[in-house]
């Protein structure tokens, strides 16, 4: 009984999908619980990302994510999250066979993380997959535009639509994610008109990252947005220093125990 008064409170994919068209959708990623925590409030969505192969573990993209990265990270954010949806990306290799290794890892996913959907990038499977977990109980978020888990058949992370045939595309694979019953669709690093087009065309409520203000609402990486990295894409806003934040204070507390005035008195036991 307590565990579902608790689910009750959390905002629910009806909910997403019924934001179309108003107040935008505030979404950010998030890998561990005491983040999760603290932006649980701001946010409707928390997206465990796969993004946290790149942004946490070092890799140089998400191809080496696995499932077990997936629900470690997903728990930690479901400890610390009460109120935002909660959404965990299916990691690369975990749902293109077809439907049925899909719903089999889907199901995993939200059984051993209880969070409330999954994510997955569109590709020519997708409708039938798509379609395949939401009339079987899985809450699922789409992914069209740039595709980070297809960096290698890219030949790197490349905005989409700059020609007719990728528009189609795009707008054809966000068309096909919309009428398989996804609850909202992520558009990431394509050109405004485009989003726009998207947004007009699909029922879901688009979230775009490096997609312009057209979209229903906005995700970015919780660390870019914090300004972690020396670098960051163009449409990032950096709402924080957090890089220089850590750098000062890993400085200072290296200068104050080379001083021996680390720790003083008042961060010391002594004996009574
Ligand atoms: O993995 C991720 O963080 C994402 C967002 C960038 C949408 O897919």
């Amino acid at each position: 009984m307590s565990s579902h008064t608790q689910s009750v409170k959390r905002l629910t994919a009806p909910e997403i999908y019924a934001r179309k068209g108003q107040t935008p959708l505030v979404c950010l990623t998030a890998y561990s619980a005491p983040m999760a925590e603290i932006l649980d409030e701001a946010c409707d969505i928390l997206l465990v990302g796969d993004s946290v192969g790149m942004v946490v573990h070092g890799l140089p993209s998400t191809i080496g994510v696995t499932m077990e990265m997936m629900i470690l990270h997903g728990q930690a954010v479901m400890r610390g999250a009460k109120k935002a949806f909660v959404v965990v990306d299916m990691p690369f290799g975990s749902y293109e066979a077809g439907p049925e290794q899909a719903f089999a890892n889907a199901v995993r996913i939200l059984k051993e993380t209880g969070a409330q959907a999954v994510k997955l990038e569109s590709g020519p499977t997708v409708h039938d997959t798509i379609s395949y977990l939401t009339q079987r109980g899985i809450p699922v978020m789409g992914h069209v535009g740039l595709r980070p888990q297809a960096v290698n058949v890219d030949g790197g992370f490349k905005a989409k639509g700059r020609t007719q045939a990728e528009r189609d595309k795009v707008l054809q694979e966000a068309r096909d994610s919309d009428a398989a019953g996804a609850f909202a669709i992520v558009v990431e690093g394509v050109a405004a008109d485009l989003a726009g087009e998207i947004t007009a065309a699909v029922k879901a409520p688009t979230i775009g990252i490096g997609a312009s203000a057209a979209c229903d609402g906005q995700i970015l990486v919780v660390d870019d947005m914090l300004g972690q990295f020396d670098w960051s894409p163009k449409f990032v806003r950096r709402y924080a220093a957090l890089r220089e934040t850590i750098s000062e204070a890993a400085e200072g507390y290296a200068k104050d125990v080379r001083a021996r005035d680390f720790p003083a008195p008042q961060e010391t036991y002594f004996a009574k």
